[in-house]
């Protein structure tokens, strides 16, 4: 299996959390291709053909990205809607990601109560239904999207240790392995 991760935070410089764990899973020798998208594309002139390209080169797509105002940054928005034509990702003649997996790895700022599903608090699981129907118009299969909480405040070692965890699943062939780990996670991650 191909994997190509795509990671989207607008400053790897100043990042703690998805800098490493874009290390990490480069580490772990399971990820094709890896690419810092705003590095790429600094000024959000997404190569449409570029980028297109290297999705049919893949099997599995991962989109790595801190939750900015509970939703994605904004380079990711950019590239869902340059890169994911009709035709090419959807339509009736669009069917070139069918088959192929689509993973989120994020980082959350925030605490877990924030996210714990009561009062007008939606889940992270709930945030990220748009990636999920995204998948499901391009048929592609949503692995269970893997988190963090408390990204901020997280110490060096919890940072690695999540990463690691993310490495040693990110190849998994299907999805239950995944849903296994969202159940093992502290702070009723799901
Ligand atoms: C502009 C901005 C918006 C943010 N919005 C949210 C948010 O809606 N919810 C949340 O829990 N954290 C939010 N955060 C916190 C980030 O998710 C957190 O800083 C990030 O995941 C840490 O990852 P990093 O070390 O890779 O930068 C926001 C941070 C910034 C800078």
């Amino acid at each position: 299996m191909k994997i190509l991760n795509l990671v989207f935070h607008p400053d790897l410089t100043t990042s703690r959390v998805n800098r490493a764990w874009k290390r990490i899973l480069e580490e772990s020798g399971k990820i094709d291709t890896s690419v810092d998208m705003y590095r790429r594309y600094p000024d959000f002139a997404v190569d449409v053909e570029q980028e297109q390209a290297s999705l049919l080169e893949h099997d599995r797509i991962i989109f790595q990205f801190p939750m900015y105002w509970y939703s994605m940054t904004p380079l990711l928005k950019r590239w869902l809607d340059e890169v994911l034509t009709y035709g090419f990702a959807y339509g009736s003649t669009g069917n070139k990601l069918e088959g192929k997996d689509l993973q989120v790895i994020l980082s959350v700022g925030g605490h877990p109560r924030f996210y714990s599903g009561f009062d007008i608090y939606a889940t992270v699981y709930e945030l990220l239904r748009p990636f999920q129907l995204t998948a499901n118009l391009c048929k592609m299969n949503y692995m269970l999207p893997l988190w963090m909480f408390r990204a901020d405040e997280a110490d060096e070692e919890t940072i690695e240790n999540y990463g690691r965890r993310w490495a040693a699943s990110i190849d998994d062939p299907g999805r239950s392995d995944a849903r296994e780990y969202l159940r093992s996670l502290p702070d009723g991650t799901d």
